[in-house]
């Protein structure tokens, strides 16, 4: 078992925000284990891990639990610990609500929401072992407000902030916290789907005037994490955007 100081795992760590936070974290010192949805081409994960010896990944679907029981039993194999889950793999499908097919609801429901359900299920099960621990959840300002278009994420997420203050609550006694963050628009994969047109309209309703960065969402992740006295929150990164 290699010896290590706090010890991280990021779900849908590969790309996007995940990647970013996972960069973070090594940064501040952590061992952080990437949870890769497939597995990377020996050339990506080389891109991935540049310049950062202290990522390694794991492949798995958080949507299936038992891959989730999986992973975590992996991470405890070869670090003997788990100090920090980030649930931050998620999807869109995004169609009106009368036009959205039960699949698509299910599908989002089944990977943001459920998904984040099974790895916080067999984390917490370390970290009440352990009696200290620390979970953020990647939510939105969809599952605050809704948005059109997004039933299935809007419901996921706002699912997800109801399983970040219970897990608060039910982890307190043991040293563990959980918390959330609600970015509005970033930069990533996930919306630069949408059409320029959709990109710019969006931007004018920001006060910022911009899209968020990936890193801006990870320090917010970095700071919960490092707040001893913060648990059950859920925290905006949305450059001011009210939809
Ligand atoms: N970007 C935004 O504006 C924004 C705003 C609010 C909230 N968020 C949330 O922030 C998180 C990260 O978003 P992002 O923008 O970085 O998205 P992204 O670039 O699309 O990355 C999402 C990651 O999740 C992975 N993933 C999907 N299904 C998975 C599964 N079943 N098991 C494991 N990994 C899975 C993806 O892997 P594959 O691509 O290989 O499937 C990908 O690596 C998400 O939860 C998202 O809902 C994003």
């Amino acid at each position: 078992m290699e010896a290590a100081e706090q010890v991280a795992l990021v779900t849908g760590g590969a790309k996007g925000i995940g990647l970013a936070i996972a960069k973070r974290l090594v940064k501040q010192g952590m061992t952080v284990v990437i949870n890769a949805h497939r597995e990377p081409s020996a050339e990506a994960w080389a891109e991935i891990q540049a310049g950062n010896p202290k990522l390694s990944y794991l492949v798995g679907s958080v949507a299936d639990e038992a891959e989730a029981e999986t992973m975590i039993a992996a991470v405890m194999t070869k670090f003997g610990r788990l100090d920090v889950l980030v649930n931050n793999a998620g999807i869109t499908r995004d169609k009106l609500l009368s036009r959205m097919s039960a699949a698509d609801f299910n599908a989002v429901i089944q990977t943001n929401l459920v998904g984040a359900f099974n790895m916080t299920k067999h984390a917490m099960k370390v970290m009440q072992k352990q009696r200290s621990g620390n979970i953020v959840n990647l939510a939105s300002i969809s599952g605050l407000n809704g948005n059109i278009g997004q039933a299935n994420y809007a419901a996921s997420k706002a699912g997800l902030i109801g399983l970040t203050k219970t897990a608060a609550k039910e982890g307190a006694l043991r040293g563990i916290r959980c918390n959330a963050v609600a970015p509005g628009m970033i930069a990533t994969a996930m919306t630069d789907k949408l059409s320029d047109r959709i990109k710019t309209e969006i931007t004018k309703q920001i006060p910022l005037h911009r899209f968020g960065e990936a890193d801006e969402v990870a320090q917010t992740v970095a700071f919960l994490i490092s707040n001893p006295y913060i648990t059950g929150q859920v925290i905006t990164v949305d450059g001011g955007l009210t939809i």
